[in-house]
């Protein structure tokens, strides 16, 4: 069976005791989990350590929500790929759709990072995602295999196996987001699965984990990973609590027990 990811970004949430008090009730949780499961935390940058230590004994990698596009030099306020794996993160978010919004974050820096994070050892979680006009005018599949095509120029067939995709509808996103329905997101990831196939081959899409993100929660969470293209969930909201983040667990615990014995 393919291995089922289920992971959260804290964006920037939290204190130095908020984050002590989660790991030390989100532990328990992730000590008994299915060898099917792989679940991960994407904490701000100064609690990736304590996140990484607290839970090391644990089947929970540590991430960052963003890296420098260049490997070093004079770029205030950046940080490294090198840095990011100082600090214990094994996975970087790049391209998030309110980086991409905000700070200035293009499909040419996302491919950058993406490069620079694989070189070191790094795997990228790269967020792809169509706008409401782009839904509106049918454009979505384009839209998003068009950003993952340049976030993996230059990537070679052996390296995309280290990649991750999440697929994260800027419409569904946040407070004011609308989920999308399963249908919408086992379409857009079966267009990135289907743009992995043209520009490597059926094997390899196959083995890119493909995450859905946006307004996921305890209702529809279940619904979303029975979807054929769906190998993971990417949370924010739901799973900034420990008690929420622990009933996603249970939840998708649940579908991959079903699915072994379907
Ligand atoms: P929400 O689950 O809060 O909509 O956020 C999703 C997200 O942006 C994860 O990166």
């Amino acid at each position: 069976m393919k291995k089922v990811w289920l992971g959260s970004s804290w964006k920037m949430n939290k204190t130095n005791e908020e984050v002590g008090r989660y790991c030390q009730l989100i532990k328990p949780h992730l000590s008994n989990l299915s060898a099917d499961l792989q679940t991960f935390l994407i904490p701000p940058f100064p609690y990736v350590k304590q996140v990484e230590t607290a839970l090391s004994e644990t089947r929970c990698l540590a991430g960052v929500q963003n890296v420098g596009w260049a490997s070093s030099g004079p770029y205030t306020g950046e940080v490294s790929v090198d840095m990011a794996k100082d600090i214990g993160a094994s996975l970087v978010e790049i391209g998030h759709s309110e980086r991409r919004e905000w700070f200035g974050e293009t499909d040419a820096t996302v491919n950058k990072k993406v490069i620079l994070s694989l070189n070191t050892g790094l795997r990228p979680l790269i967020c792809v995602g169509d706008t409401a006009d782009e839904k509106c005018w049918g454009v979505s599949a384009e839209s998003i295999v068009r950003q993952v095509k340049i976030a993996l120029h230059g990537v070679s067939a052996e390296q995309v196996t280290k990649v991750l995709i999440a697929y994260e509808p800027v419409w569904a996103i946040g407070e004011h987001g609308i989920p999308a329905s399963t249908e919408e997101a086992e379409m857009g990831l079966a267009a990135i699965r289907s743009g992995l196939t043209t520009l490597y081959d059926s094997e390899i899409a196959q083995s890119v984990p493909l995450l859905y993100g946006g307004s996921v929660n305890i209702h529809n969470a279940k619904m979303l990973l029975r979807q054929p293209n769906i190998d993971g969930l990417f949370v924010g909201r739901t799973a900034w609590q420990p008690e929420g983040f622990a009933r996603l667990i249970q939840l998708v615990t649940e579908v991959i027990e079903e699915q072994a014995y379907a």
